[in-house]
């Protein structure tokens, strides 16, 4: 099986800052790093790692080859990445704190250029029983899912950044749906339904150190998180989200999945940085907690 990902190519920009700036505030920061970055290539990063045949559909601008060509080397299949002539690499301004939180800025860029005809031709590839996984860094989200589906895909949704109108849209056309504690907050607020009564098969909603909590059907299970000390949590939830998909395409039960992926998330909060400093799965394996 194959996992295709209509996901976000990002340049991320870290700047290590004693506390995150407030409004009219002025901050140094201590450093600033560059990585590869972006909910969709975190996610097939962390899928690819994770063990899984990974196809990312998204688009660069000449800016970004270097971007395209180290999620090759992860391990993803780059074939459906457009290179935009007239448009930049999205990227991203992330600042992170001693403790370890985070505040991001976007730049879309490509992300919301992506052509139909790079979509249709990844589609065209995919079979019945494959993954489609989608996040809100892109445009055109329930279309996709809605093709995916008629070809019988299992279709996944990551409703970060929250976006509550690209959520409604998307939702009657998903199999599997995942988000934070807040983003089910904003979503329970948006549609006046609880995460469990979406009636989406499979809905998991990450509690950060509480761990997670799986929702299907009237299923409710709860997993814990690994103890660990935080120094960056970005890219933690697309850690989790890529390896739990990862380990259901390799036919895994969603208990044994959920509890990989927690153990990936909570060895990528150890770590500074995103797609580059994703675990894989011997880490994974090998990890103590
Ligand atoms: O989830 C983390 C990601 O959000 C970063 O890699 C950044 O690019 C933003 O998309």
């Amino acid at each position: 099986m194959a996992i295709y990902n209509l996901g976000s190519i990002n340049a991320d920009y870290f700047y290590r800052v004693p506390h995150l700036p407030g409004p009219g505030e002025t901050l140094a920061a201590n450093g600033l790093s560059r990585g590869l970055g972006g909910k969709g290539a975190n996610m097939s990063v962390a899928a690819a790692r994770a063990g899984a045949h990974t196809i990312h559909i998204g688009a660069v601008g000449m800016d970004g080859l270097w971007a395209r060509d180290q999620m090759m080397e992860s391990g993803v299949d780059t074939r459906h990445v457009a290179t935009l002539d007239d448009t930049p690499t999205g990227h991203a301004i992330i600042n992170v704190d001693d403790a370890g939180e985070n505040a991001i800025v976007l730049l879309p860029g490509a992300n919301h250029e992506i052509p139909s005809k790079t979509r249709a031709a990844a589609l065209s590839e995919a079979s019945p029983g494959d993954t489609l996984l989608v996040q809100n860094e892109t445009l055109n989200q329930a279309k996709t899912a809605k093709t995916a589906r008629e070809l019988g895909l299992y279709v996944a949704y990551a409703a970060a950044p929250f976006d509550a109108t690209a959520t409604a849209a998307i939702l009657p056309f998903l199999d599997f749906l995942i988000l934070n504690e807040i983003e089910a907050a904003q979503l329970t607020a948006a549609t006046s339904k609880t995460a469990d009564a979406l009636g989406v098969a499979d809905v998991i909603v990450t509690l950060g150190a509480k761990g997670a909590r799986w929702l299907s059907g009237d299923t409710i299970r709860d997993f814990p998180a690994m103890p660990v000390t935080p120094v960056d949590t970005t890219g933690a939830g697309d850690t989790f989200t890529g390896y739990v998909l990862a380990a259901r395409d390799r036919g895994l039960p969603m208990e044994q999945a959920i509890a990989l992926a927690s153990r990936a998330a909570a060895l990528m909060v150890t770590r500074h940085g995103t797609a580059d400093v994703i675990p894989d799965l011997k880490e994974v394996d090998e990890a103590r907690f």
